[in-house]
């Protein structure tokens, strides 16, 4: 669906070691990527396969061991502060934990506040910075009066989920990376969070990123999956593609192991 756009971002031979000698892990291995505009992305493996040691360097937030990545088809240079606060206001993340991406400490109204300055909007009225931060609250179903001179800790886990993207709405980044962005949350509300993202997708053209264990959950919101096996992607392609007719006999046993989950709850097969 997004063929023929402009690549958003491309890694070649992206590798990550840590320590050395006999405690080396090689947790990334010399992977290459190219995610386009708009796309979006599932990256799925097992746990310990490197999803969010790549998503980490994605981010900027530890350096490559070798490898090269290029932002807009040019090479990416976030070295320093200022370079790396230049490049995150257009890569964003939302983390497994969304009380670990908080300050608590720090008003709901200034969280969103300070994603309205960051995103160029410093010199806007309170009047309309107010309506603007109403908007973002309303796009996920908060209602803003509400959570007016609130602390973090007193919403809750799905609250705090949906507050992480009314400021993905505000700062609307090019590129958003979501590391199981839905664990905390039931079944309900994580549909309508999947939801909000592909609408936002949808208005913005942002590229999104998800990073999951879950094979059903990539088949069913994207475009493009990576499997990625002990640090290395074992195959790519569009969903259907890969999902349907997988070629490498690590993807063909995690899809493999999803009947088998409901399987153990098929009461028609207990003789
Ligand atoms: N800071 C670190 N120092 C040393 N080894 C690390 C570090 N971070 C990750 N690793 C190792 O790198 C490998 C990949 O870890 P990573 O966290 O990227 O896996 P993952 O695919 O995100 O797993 P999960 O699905 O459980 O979150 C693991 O073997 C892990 O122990
Ligand atoms: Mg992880």
């Amino acid at each position: 669906m997004s063929d023929g756009k402009m690549a958003i971002l491309n890694g070649k031979g992206v590798t990550k070691v840590f320590g050395l000698g006999d405690k080396k892990t090689v947790a990334v291995d010399h992977v290459d990527f190219s995610f386009k505009k708009g796309e979006i992305i599932s990256i799925v493996g097992e746990s310990g396969s490197g999803k969010t040691t790549l998503f980490k360097m994605i981010l900027g937030l530890i350096n490559m061991t070798e490898g090269e990545m290029f932002f807009q088809e040019k090479p990416r240079d976030i070295k320093g502060y200022a370079k790396k606060r230049e490049y995150w206001k257009n890569i964003q993340a939302i983390f497994q934990d969304p009380f670990s991406s908080f300050n608590m400490f720090t008003k709901i109204d200034s969280v969103l506040l300070d994603c309205i300055n960051l995103s160029g909007g410093k010199n806007l009225s309170k009047k309309e910075k107010d309506e603007k931060m109403t908007e973002a609250c309303s796009f996920v179903n908060l209602k803003y009066a509400e959570l007016t001179n609130k602390y973090p800790f007193e919403l809750s886990g799905g609250q705090m989920q949906r507050l992480m993207i009314a400021r993905i709405f505000l700062l609307k980044p090019r590129i958003l990376m979501a590391d199981e962005p839905t664990s905390m949350i039931d079944a309900c509300s994580r549909a309508t969070i999947l939801d909000m993202l592909l609408k936002l997708r949808d208005e913005t053209d942002m590229t999104v990123v998800f990073i999951t264990h879950d094979i059903g959950l990539a088949y069913y919101i994207s475009d493009t999956v990576y499997i990625m096996e002990h640090g290395k992607f074992v195959e790519h392609g569009s969903a259907e593609e890969v999902i349907i007719n997988p070629q490498a006999a690590y993807t063909k046993r995690l899809i493999s192991d999803v009947p088998k989950i409901h399987e153990e709850w098929d009461l028609s097969t207990v003789s």
